[in-house]
């Protein structure tokens, strides 16, 4: 069987294979709390920044942001996330969106755009479109900001990115600002990731 003739729900790129693993409370990615370095990145800045969570999940941190009355829009193309993400959210001041990243259009001008686990849960193929994305939706001093899983692991999803394929998607739109080792990443992750920041030229 091919890539393409899989069946959807096999199929990352398809927002089923997202709903039978959200559908089946299979998520081990899930770190069901908000973690640390990006909890500590919002505390130093100095003003809300209008924030955008692309394959939100369960959107641990839309609901931190919201707590600290940052804007943010928490988006995911999973009715299941979705889902998920209102229980989670509750009554939360989050823009909750179900749509594809690579067609969403901001409302606002973004100022942060906030990764987690969706790089690396997007298949090669569409890695260099993301490249662009978040280059297209940043103004010059947005900021790319979150965990970004650096390993040689073909298979997945998770897909591991080296760093200098990272480079090659980022350094001619971004500039790195922060580099440093995770020290609560989930099992999934653990001793792979790394907290970057990027900031748009
Ligand atoms: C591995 S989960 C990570 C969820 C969340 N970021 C977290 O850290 O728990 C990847 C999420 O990205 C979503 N996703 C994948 N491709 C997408 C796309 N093109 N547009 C929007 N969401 C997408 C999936 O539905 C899934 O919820």
């Amino acid at each position: 069987m091919t890539e393409t003739t899989k069946p959807a729900d096999q199929r990352p790129e398809h927002p089923d294979f997202w709903c039978k693993r959200f559908g089946e409370g299979t998520t081990p990615w899930d770190a069901g709390q908000v973690p640390g370095d990006f909890a500590e990145f919002v505390a130093r800045q100095a003003r809300p920044l209008n924030t955008l969570i692309p394959g939100c999940g369960s959107a641990w941190e839309a609901q931190h942001l919201a707590a600290h009355a940052w804007p943010v829009t928490a988006l995911d193309f999973s009715p299941q996330a979705v889902a998920r993400a209102r229980e989670v959210l509750g009554a939360a001041a989050v823009d909750l969106v179900c749509a594809d990243f690579f067609a969403w259009q901001p409302q606002q001008p973004l100022e942060l755009i906030y990764e987690r686990a969706f790089l690396c849960a997007l298949p090669r193929k569409l890695w260099a479109d993301w490249g662009r994305r978040v280059a297209e939706l940043l103004p010059p001093g947005g900021l790319l900001a979150g965990y970004f899983f650096l390993c040689d692991q073909l298979k997945g999803p998770p897909f591991g990115i080296l760093p200098e394929q990272l480079d090659d998607l980022l350094q001619a739109d971004f500039e790195q600002i922060e580099d440093r080792a995770v020290h609560d990443s989930i099992s999934v992750f653990a001793g792979r990731e790394r907290w970057q920041v990027w900031r748009r030229r």
